[in-house]
């Protein structure tokens, strides 16, 4: 069974794709890194990331596993580093890159292969598992998403504020909507879930029971 969890840039998809998984026994994939990892291995071989064919030559050629919240390249651990603000801002161009997203797109679907599992992006559903048994939209509202990324960036000592974390993920909203290919946009077949005002918990029991029920053929 596929899962497909899209949505804007801090809905909460990755924590609760990934607790979901962990409930269902299936596989948790987070495609967002893939993209993140594309954008640290070219900026760690000092490629111009507007380079796009430099850029296609990295996506092709680095080996991106993904273990649980883990992520290496070419064995080395980036787990921490492609979550940094810097990355953030700088994967829009592995992201509107046809090719690099044709070489992950592949890559997932390879991973999806004839295994259970839950699948967070933007694309999943419209893109790269348009058949995906069970397909849900997460998202909430602005404000509370910048106010959870600025959070989390806290945790992690990166001082930036929370009006900066704002006007950067607007950027990021309308470059999400509005590519050329790849584009974040609600399935027409995706039950569309607003995390405004729910706890974490509440979130994935609420993703729980809609899986569970399509595992019921409800
Ligand atoms: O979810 P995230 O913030 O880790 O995603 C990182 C970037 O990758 C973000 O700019 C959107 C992009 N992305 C994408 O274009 N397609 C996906 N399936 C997942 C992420």
């Amino acid at each position: 069974m596929i899962v497909t969890i899209d949505g804007p840039a801090g809905a909460g998809k990755s924590s609760a794709a990934r607790e979901l998984a962990r409930r269902l026994g299936f596989i948790f994939l987070d495609t967002g890194a893939m993209y993140r990892a594309v954008t640290w291995a070219a900026l760690e071989a000092g490629v111009t990331l507007a380079n796009e064919a430099e850029l296609a030559r990295i996506a092709h050629s680095i080996d991106i596993k993904l273990n649980g919240s883990r992520v290496a390249i070419d064995g080395k651990d980036v787990t921490d580093a492609i979550r940094t603000f810097r990355i953030t801002t700088a994967t829009h161009f592995a992201a509107d890159h046809p090719g690099v997203r044709e070489r992950l797109v592949q890559l997932q679907r390879e991973i999806a292969e004839g295994a259970n599992i839950v699948t967070e992006g933007r694309d999943q559903a419209t893109v790269v598992f348009p058949h995906a048994e069970c397909k849900i939209f997460l998202t909430a509202d602005e404000r509370i998403r910048a106010q959870r990324r600025h959070e989390d960036m806290q945790r992690r000592g990166e001082q930036v504020s929370l009006d900066e974390v704002l006007a950067k993920q607007r950027v990021r909203d309308q470059r999400d909507q509005t590519r050329p290919v790849g584009a974040l946009r609600k399935s027409g077949d995706a039950i569309e879930v607003h995390t405004d005002g729910m706890t974490p918990e509440e979130v994935v029991n609420r993703l729980e029971e809609i899986v569970r029920a399509r595992q019921k053929g409800e």
